[in-house]
């Protein structure tokens, strides 16, 4: 069998530093597992830029090969189109996305240029798995460059529905680009079902059914596979004595009351203006609760030169600010507001003190830190997940209080009821989540689209 390649904007690290992230966590795990090539971008940016000698380093059985960018590169890329226009648009939020014809030909051309430099690297019995929005066009460059070997490409952000998408200029020949994949995957449905329509009313592919497309002579599938995270692992390390350091240290500080607990970017995607709007609406519609709860909100700053992200954490400090002048007592601090990050092993203990995991992003792709927040519990005394419907957690998560992150009594509402849950109920909740978490776990997942891909090469 041949070797895996994994291509991604991101590469490792593969120790628990605490960068943030869904998609590195998720490709550790998977890629630890089988071995293999993990190919993206160094972290660096420099003159010679994707023409700089490759930097290559081994960590077990993977073998990390990096390549820099130039200033130009990051600037119309990484930060232009990926992170300005794409995230904004696939994310819902056409008022925030800056199209900009400049920025689509640099992400054009780093694709091709990243291509370019993996190409030598193929060997004839190589699979090739992209992942990510910073890489829709790559495949199409490999297959240009007659490159033939099976390829698939993940998704770990929404697909949105093709109103939305319609607005990106050009968004069919995006499109026709990502059909040059063998298998693309999506974390939903509904995003699987998304792309297939925009690929049929706008791109001319037809639909075969069995998750299938036609398009010029070739067959490509689209489905979703659901990312998983290695929930026994996690709920190891969530018993690990750095977890127990962590759960002590806020179980002193807690003295006796609740924590409510949310982890997530700063990102606008993440839904946390909203987020703190709906506990200060708890602590005014349940006045019982004051001084008795606190939210602990970890924030760790993520793509900070670009304008969207330098607002939302001004408005999140203005409101931490606001909820705690009017609430706060000698005793007691209604929110801490912590802008950094953890490594994963602290925040498994720092979800195992929580008596309620707060995820309510406005959209999500899936949302690993619900997953965690899950995995992290006792079975004996579960904690409760409150999770909005616009995360692609919450296909899988049916038994987490599901609520409308964009009503601040609907999320006050059900943090009241996770708050006052009797405890037979937060377990059968529990044990639920948990028994699908760890069927379909990392391994499960990306077991299954090497399969497929394999399967349709064959
Ligand atoms: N994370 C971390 N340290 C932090 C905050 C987050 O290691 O301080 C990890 C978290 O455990 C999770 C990932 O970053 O595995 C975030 O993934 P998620 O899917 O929730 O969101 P994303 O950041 O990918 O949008
Ligand atoms: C999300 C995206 C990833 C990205 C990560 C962190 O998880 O799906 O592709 O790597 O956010 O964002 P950054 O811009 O720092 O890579």
């Amino acid at each position: 069998m041949g070797r895996l390649i994994v291509v991604s904007n991101r590469v490792g690290p593969l120790k628990d530093t605490g960068r943030a992230g869904g998609l590195a966590v998720a490709l550790v795990d998977a890629l630890s597992q089988t071995g293999g090539i993990w190919f993206g971008w160094s972290g660096d940016v420099s003159d010679e830029g994707t023409f700089s000698t490759l930097k290559k380093t081994r960590a077990r059985s993977v073998q990390m090969v990096q390549l820099d960018m130039t200033r130009e590169d990051y600037d119309g890329f990484y930060a232009g189109y990926a992170n300005r226009t794409l995230w904004p648009v696939l994310h819902y939020r056409l008022d925030l996305a800056d199209f900009n014809r400049k920025f689509e030909r640099t992400y054009r051309y780093v694709n091709e240029r990243f291509a370019a430099r993996l190409g030598p690297l193929i060997e004839p019995e190589d699979v090739i798995w992209v992942h990510d929005y910073h890489f829709l066009t790559f495949a199409a460059d490999l297959r240009g460059m007659n490159v033939q070997n099976p390829m698939a490409f993940f998704l770990h952000i929404p697909f949105p529905a093709p109103e939305i998408l319609a607005a990106l200029p050009n968004a069919k020949s995006i499109c026709r680009a990502m059909l040059a994949y063998d298998l693309l995957g999506f974390q939903t449905h509904r995003d699987a079902h998304n792309f297939k329509r925009f690929a049929v009313e706008e791109a001319g592919a037809t639909d075969i059914g069995d998750n299938q497309l036609r398009i010029g002579g070739r067959v490509v599938t689209a489905r979703a596979y659901p990312i998983g995270i290695d929930a026994d692992a996690f709920s190891k390390l969530a018993m690990s004595p750095d977890a127990r350091r962590h759960i002590a240290r806020l179980e002193k500080l807690m003295g006796g009351r609740q924590q409510i607990i949310g982890v997530d970017r700063i990102d606008y995607s993440k839904g946390l203006p909203e987020r703190f709007r709906a506990y200060e609406r708890l602590l005014e519609d349940y006045p019982e609760n004051r001084g008795r709860l606190s939210l602990m909100q970890i924030a760790p700053p993520s793509r900070s030169e670009l304008d969207a992200y330098i607002d939302i954490r001004r408005e999140l400090e203005l409101l931490a600010g606001h909820v705690n002048g009017r609430f706060a007592d000698l005793d007691w601090t209604p929110v801490r507001f912590l802008t950094k990050s953890f490594p994963r092993r602290a925040l498994a203990g720092i979800y195992r003190a929580s008596r309620v995991g707060l995820v309510t992003p406005l959209r999500d792709g899936m949302n690993l830190v619900a997953k965690e927040y899950i995995a992290a519990q006792r079975a004996e005394d579960p904690g409760v997940l409150v999770l909005s419907r616009f995360a692609g957690a919450a296909e899988q998560m049916p038994e987490a209080v599901i609520v409308n992150p964009h009503s601040a009594e609907e999320v006050a509402a059900g943090i009241q009821t996770a708050i006052t849950m009797p405890m037979e109920e937060r377990r059968d909740r529990w044990q639920a989540m948990f028994n699908r978490l760890c069927e379909h776990d990392a391994i499960a997942w990306s077991r299954s689209i090497m399969e497929d891909v394999k399967a349709i090469s064959r």
